[in-house]
């Protein structure tokens, strides 16, 4: 089948895609985006997280074809350009990654996260990051960077609000 859907704002096509391949398929290997990471395929990990019609989704447990017509967005869509979003730059900056196989769905998560609750409590993060494993860094700075993340976020839209003020 040919699916046609948007990833990162850009309209996409694959053809032959066969109905039971996974969307993480789909855009690791047809769309050359390997951001996303292929951990266990089994929903398990969250190493897929990408965001389906603004929703975190584990991209290896939708098959491509209930991707049609709809709005995918991976880590590589964070980014604007060459400028990394708040939550990249904090966990590069707190140390929080090693492996980084874990990174692209703690990041897509994250993200999330912060959309909804703009200053998450330790037990918010820890509840919205349940379903994402990483075998490498003991969360510990993993927690850092989403509270940095969080503090930058903040005062991002304080000094935007100034701006749009004065
Ligand atoms: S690869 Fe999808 S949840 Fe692990
Ligand atoms: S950094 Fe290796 S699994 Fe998280």
């Amino acid at each position: 089948m040919r699916l046609k859907f948007t990833v990162n704002g850009q309209p996409h096509e694959a053809d032959d895609v066969w109905e039971g391949e996974s969307l993480l398929y789909v855009l690791r290997e047809r769309l050359g985006l390997p951001g996303s990471k292929n951990a266990c395929e089994q929903g398990e990990c969250g190493s897929c997280t990408v965001y389906l019609d603004g929703v975190p989704a584990c991209s290896c447990l939708v098959a491509a074809g209930q991707a049609e017509g709809r709005e995918v967005r991976t880590v590589e869509g964070l980014a604007d350009g060459e400028k990394l979003d708040e939550v990249q730059e904090a966990f590069v900056e707190a140390g929080a990654v090693q492996c980084g196989f874990c990174t692209p769905g703690l990041l897509v998560q994250t993200h999330d996260l912060l959309e909804r609750k703009p200053n998450p409590s330790d037990a918010e993060i820890r509840e919205s990051l349940a379903g994402n494993l990483c075998r490498c860094t003991g969360y510990e700075k993993i927690m850092d960077a989403v509270r940095l993340a969080a503090r930058r976020k903040t005062t991002q839209r304080k000094s935007a609000g100034r701006k749009a003020h004065a």
